[in-house]
């Protein structure tokens, strides 16, 4: 089940990932938030409580979209761009 549903913009390159070892798909020029949220239903487990996250500023500010990448960076998925075979990892947090 997916939380974001495209409407438009759907004949752009397709890039393959992975999310948490799943094979999945998002278009060019998706951010990771996007990406990962076109196929999922969050994004990370809460830090404080028990409760999924979709991301809440989607500007970079809030740091509430924290994704692991398979060479071990921690970056905001709302602000960084989706690259072909990209491995990404969701955090747990608390709960999930
Ligand atoms: S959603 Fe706020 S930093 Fe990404």
């Amino acid at each position: 089940m997916a939380l974001f549903k495209r409407l438009v913009e759907q004949d752009r390159p397709v890039l393959a990932f992975t999310l948490d070892g799943q094979s999945a798909s998002g278009l060019q020029g998706d951010t990771l938030l996007t990406a990962v949220l076109t196929c999922a239903e969050y994004v990370r487990g809460s830090d404080f409580r028990a409760e999924p996250r979709a991301g809440f500023c989607m500007m970079g500010a809030c740091q509430d979209c924290w994704v692991r990448l398979g060479d071990g960076r921690r970056v905001r998925a709302c602000s960084t761009l989706l690259e072909a075979g990209q491995n990404i990892s969701r955090e747990p947090g608390r709960s999930i």
